[in-house]
């Protein structure tokens, strides 16, 4: 079958085809905490109109690379080219320029209700973030923190794609969501990539999520083993699930290039 083995998959090849759809790239992108480097040589573009899911099991290296390309970690070497820059710009300066960034937990103020969480949003934003998610108008007067695990994410989500945004970067999408609502955020990802944005989301449900993306990035121990069309993936799923996405690696590699031995569990 059509899977490189994993010692010969570094797939990741340098992706010199960008142009004015390039939204963000990541060219050779190595960063990590401290001295330890938790992803290495990364590359991945993201092009408007596309949906990309980043696949990999648990502390492969996924959420340091969305911390990287928002700007909250810096790059150890490499670089992060976003609005046709390479230099590095912390997370608001970004959020100025249309990258919104949902990160794990949903970024929902507690303390807010949803009205005022959306009040946060311009009111363009928080029109539309309701237009996206009819849901939320019933919620307005909740506290946010009353809110289920699914109606915050659904308010941070419509939060970031009602407005002017070219390019959503979101973690752990679905985390502890019922599947329906999985399903309505993903669709409603998708229908804004039908009017041009670009988006990377970080995703378990993999079967669920392969119905929704373009292109698949898998990443192992910090480094992209495999670059596919979510078609491809598809054809693949099973061997992706038993060889990419299963055992991991749980401290990461070292600066020196060491990988520590992988043991059993994980799994996304
Ligand atoms: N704040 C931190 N300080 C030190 N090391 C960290 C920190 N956050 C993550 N790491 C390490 O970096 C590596 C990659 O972690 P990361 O969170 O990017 O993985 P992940 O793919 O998002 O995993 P998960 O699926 O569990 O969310 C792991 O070895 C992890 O232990
Ligand atoms: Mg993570």
């Amino acid at each position: 079958m059509g899977l490189p083995h994993e010692e010969s998959s570094h797939m990741a090849k340098p992706q010199t085809r960008s142009d004015d759809l390039t939204l963000i790239r990541a060219e050779r992108l190595s960063a990590g905490y401290g001295s330890n480097l938790a992803i290495r040589d990364i590359d991945l573009e993201i092009r408007r109109g596309e949906v990309v899911a980043l696949f990999g099991p648990n502390g492969a290296g996924k959420t340091t690379t969305l911390l990287t390309l928002g700007g909250e970690l810096r790059a150890a070497t490499g670089r992060v080219v976003w609005n046709n820059s390479g230099k590095w710009e912390p997370l608001h300066r970004r959020a100025r320029q249309g990258f919104a960034f949902v990160p794990e937990d949903g970024a929902v103020f507690g303390g807010l209700t949803a009205h005022q969480n959306l009040m946060v949003a311009r009111r363009a934003e928080r029109d539309s973030a309701m237009h996206v998610f009819p849901e939320l108008r019933d919620l307005l007067h909740r506290r946010g923190g009353l809110l289920s695990g699914g109606e915050q994410r659904m308010l941070a989500v419509g939060r970031a794609i009602g407005g002017p945004t070219r390019l959503l970067v979101a973690d752990e999408l679905s985390l502890g969501l019922a599947p329906r609502t999985v399903g309505v955020i993903l669709k409603a990802i998708r229908a804004a990539a039908e009017r041009g944005l670009g988006a990377l989301i970080v995703e378990q449900h993999v079967h669920r999520a392969l119905g929704f993306v373009d292109r698949v990035y898998v990443m192992q121990r910090g480094r992209i083993t495999l670059d596919m069309t979510a078609a491809e993936a598809r054809k693949n799923i099973d061997e992706i699930q038993a060889q990419y996405l299963t055992a991991e690696a749980p401290a990461g590699i070292t600066a020196n290039g060491n990988n520590v031995e992988p043991t059993e569990g994980g799994g996304a």
